[in-house]
């Protein structure tokens, strides 16, 4: 009986710790802090030919490094350009105050001020905009990035990494955010399994 009652509290305890925003983290690598200094990549500007001959930049934001890891994969397949976008005043190391501060400029639709010089993005014909799923879009700063200049007419992969959510709802999201540019169909690249076969349907990868 004393067994049965320990279980049934350690079950509760289970579900509690749980709950709240921390039942969004699920990816293998748990991004409960941001990730440190000597994670970053450099970023690669000025050889923005990628291996099939078009013009290629990999452009994304990450907090914990779980897209960093899947952008810098990503762009070893492509070539070209490799871009980290950062806020101009970063998000706190520590995950729940990235969360209050995530939340309130999701509320707010703010577009927060990125860290510069960003890449001239007119020299590319393909932007691949890689980001992690936050509220179940793209965070802000990400937005931020779009809107700072004319992407009419540009080709952008979006690609994701997320605890769970899908991507579906933050390409549909870009999509009203730049509609003279066409974003295509999303990959959230939470298994890195697809990425070869995403490419090449995109024209990215030789087949
Ligand atoms: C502020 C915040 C909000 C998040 N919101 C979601 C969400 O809505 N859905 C989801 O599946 N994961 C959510 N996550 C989890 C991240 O999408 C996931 O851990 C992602 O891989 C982190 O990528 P990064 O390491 O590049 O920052 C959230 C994480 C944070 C920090």
């Amino acid at each position: 009986m004393k067994r049965i009652a320990l279980i049934i509290v350690l079950v509760i305890l289970a579900v509690v710790a749980y709950k709240g925003p921390d039942s969004l983290i699920g990816l293998a690598k748990m991004t409960r802090t941001a990730s440190p200094e000597t994670d970053r990549v450099e970023n690669v500007l000025g050889q923005a030919r990628g291996v099939t001959g078009k013009k290629v930049l990999v452009a994304y934001f990450s907090w914990g490094g779980n897209t960093r890891t899947v952008a810098k994969l990503i762009h070893e397949k492509t070539g070209g350009d490799l871009f980290e976008i950062k806020k101009e005043t970063p998000y706190p190391k520590d995950y729940k105050p990235t969360v209050d501060i995530g939340k309130q400029e999701k509320e707010q639709d703010a577009r927060p001020k990125l860290a510069g010089p960003l890449p001239d993005l007119k020299q590319y014909d393909v932007i691949l905009l890689g980001y992690p799923i936050w509220w179940y879009i793209e965070p802000m700063p990400v937005k931020t990035f779009v809107e700072a200049q004319d992407l009419s007419g540009k080709v952008i992969l979006p690609f994701a990494t997320s605890g769970g959510s899908d991507i579906a709802a933050s390409v549909e999201d870009l999509r009203k955010t730049l509609p003279g540019a066409q974003v295509k169909t999303g990959l959230l690249a939470n298994m890195t399994g697809r990425i070869d076969d995403w490419l090449k349907e995109n024209g990215l990868l030789p087949r």
